[in-house]
């Protein structure tokens, strides 16, 4: 099976802990646009979604699927979302796309965090995948530092030669070089850093479900 029909696999699975009548919250990402792709064939069923990125909101919009302010909806009951790393305990590394600030603002909101991935993200310890950071640009040089005294390398990221700008405004280091053996303890630290928006490690608001998709078919992990 290729890695794409991997993602349609998983991404249609997730439909399943889509309850009738409610908002769903919807993450950002190739394997969560087969989500969402999928999501329209219940567009009747469901009131709508909150979302995390411009880029999800166009595509439910584009399929006829309500798209409701974050501040509209106090709780979700779940969201569903991609990542670029999740461990066996649901920690994640996420940002890849860009969106990570508003996907931990949706996931917040959420009771449930159901994690849709294919079997290249699953890893026993964080840090192979470049941690995403979102940052407010005058930061930029005291924060690369504090990354280079933890024995990281922070890289602006790049698009067109000039620094990707976020949906938020803001630019995204990408931190190679870390380990990242206590999550939790991690992604309290750097949020705290002046100038850091948010950390692309989502321990607090880690998953509690994560649909693995493999060869063999799509595996349930509950955390
Ligand atoms: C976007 C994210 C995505 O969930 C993550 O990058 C995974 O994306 P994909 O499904 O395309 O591999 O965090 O900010």
């Amino acid at each position: 099976m290729t890695q794409d029909e991997l993602k349609t696999l998983v991404g249609q699975a997730a439909l399943a802990y889509v309850q009738p009548n409610t908002i769903v919250g919807v993450g950002t990402g190739s394997t969560v646009n087969k989500f969402i792709d999928a999501l329209a064939s219940m567009k009747t069923q469901i009131k709508g979604a909150v979302s995390s990125s411009e880029a999800s909101t166009a595509r439910l919009k584009a399929l006829g699927i309500p798209v409701f302010d974050s501040n509209e909806v106090p709780e979700l009951a779940v969201y569903i979302d991609g990542a670029d790393e999740i461990d066996h305990h649901g920690y994640m590394v996420k940002g890849g796309g860009a969106a990570l600030t508003r996907e931990k603002i949706v996931a917040a909101q959420s009771k449930q965090f159901v994690c849709i991935v294919d079997e290249s993200k699953w890893v026993p310890v964080l840090g192979h995948f470049p941690l995403p950071v979102e940052i407010i640009p005058m930061a930029t040089q005291r924060i690369q530092a504090a990354f280079s005294q933890m024995g990281g390398h922070a890289a602006v990221r790049l698009r067109d030669g000039q620094p990707l700008v976020t949906d938020n405004g803001q630019h995204i280091l990408d931190v190679t070089g870390l380990q990242i053996s206590d999550p939790m303890a991690f992604e309290s630290a750097v949020n705290q850093w002046p100038g850091v928006v948010t950390v692309g490690v989502f321990a607090h608001q880690k998953a509690t479900t994560c649909l693995l998709a493999t060869a063999e078919g799509v595996k349930t992990m509950t955390f």
